[in-house]
């Protein structure tokens, strides 16, 4: 066993295809026997993912997918207690064939099936290494989709504090490298550039707003005025020699900006214990400047391994683990639902 509160010796198939990403895992009493992923990369070069060829694309590798994490995992189908999946939310095609999928599945096993948010799914993700954190918790969820702030007391029991009023942090990453013509995802590649860059070479705008919610439509236009400023040669050729530098700079606006609820929930809560998840918690800026403030204020910060960071279907499995350990399963009239709202509580 584990840890406290996931206890039998069930063992979980994962499935998730809410987005670009066609990911199965197997676990085993909470432990990650394997996690495939099969990233459809041809969306880069529309600066974005196309819904319907992601669909399609999920349609056509999700039996290829499955097999390879059957295999990895040293298990047959007949091995499998139970099958969670991302419901929502996600772009509905794509989350049409992970469900109905999921749901034959089932019904061929004989098996529950547990349809799974994918937020309380990077939620998980906290619990997929070997040092599970301990409650009450914050957990500052950023992807490409959400950012959010809550404060989980116990398994399931959640309570939303803050949340973006516009854009969530990874759009901004992928829009503003967009702008920069850095290519889709943005993320990534702006970490990497921003490591050799100056953080203080452009003073781009924070937005703070009162509690805990985040606006970054403001950084995102300040980047846009900030390059338009320029007449468009001058600009390429900035660019050229400074991309480092805008990369470091808006990078730091936005941890900035990321951190400065967290460090006032942690002051109000008195909670020092933080979980960092989503695609958005691979940022090093950001890990590194969580982990000083958490130290800082005698708390830990966990993050995911980098592998579990961004969309898989572990942390699916491990979110539909607990629900299932619970009695819960769902029934077999679930649907895909694009805007599964996230409540306060399980
Ligand atoms: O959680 P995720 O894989 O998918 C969603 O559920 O949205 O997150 C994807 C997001 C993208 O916006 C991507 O640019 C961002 O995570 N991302 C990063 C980094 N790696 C991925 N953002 C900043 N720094 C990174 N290293
Ligand atoms: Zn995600």
């Amino acid at each position: 066993m584990k840890m406290g509160y996931f206890h039998r010796d069930m063992t979980v198939l994962g499935i998730e295809t809410s987005c670009d990403d066609t990911a199965v895992a197997v676990i085993t009493d909470g432990i990650v026997r394997s996690s495939v992923i099969s990233s459809q990369l041809d969306h880069a070069r529309f600066g974005g993912v196309v819904p319907e060829l992601a669909s399609r694309a999920h349609e056509r590798v999700l039996v290829t997918v499955l097999r390879k994490a059957l295999e990895e995992a040293g298990a047959t189908l007949a091995d499998v207690d139970g099958i969670a999946v991302t419901q929502g939310p996600g772009l509905v095609g794509s989350l049409l064939v992970g469900v109905s999928f999921a749901k034959t599945l089932a019904v061929g096993l004989g098996v529950p099936v547990e349809g799974v948010h994918h937020l309380d799914g990077h939620v998980h993700s906290l619990f997929l290494g070997d040092e599970a954190p301990s409650f009450p918790m914050l957990v500052l969820i950023v992807s490409g989709g959400h950012t959010q702030l809550m404060r989980l007391d116990a398994p399931g029991k959640r309570t939303l504090m803050g949340k973006t009023r516009d854009d969530a942090a990874g759009e901004a990453f992928d829009k503003v490298a967009k702008m920069l013509g850095l290519g889709y995802p943005g993320g990534p590649v702006i970490d990497r550039l921003a490591a050799n860059g100056d953080p203080g070479h452009v003073a781009f705008p924070r937005t703070r707003l009162p509690g805990y919610d985040w606006s970054f439509s403001g950084i995102k236009t300040g980047v846009l005025y900030y390059l338009n400023a320029m007449p468009e040669k001058s600009r390429t050729e900035y660019l050229e020699s400074n991309m480092a530098h805008v990369c470091a700079s808006f990078q730091a606006a936005v941890v900035d900006m990321l951190v400065a609820p967290v460090e006032r929930a942690m002051e109000a809560t008195g909670i020092g214990t933080v979980g960092l998840v989503g695609g958005v918690s691979a940022n090093s800026a950001l890990r590194s400047r969580l982990s000083a403030l958490t130290g800082s204020m005698g708390g830990q910060l966990h993050v995911p391994d980098l592998a579990h960071c961004m969309d898989n279907a572990a942390m699916i499995a491990m979110a539909g683990f607990s629900h299932l350990l619970t009695g819960h399963a769902s029934p077999l009239t679930m649907t895909a639902h694009p805007s599964l709202p996230f409540g306060d509580l399980a």
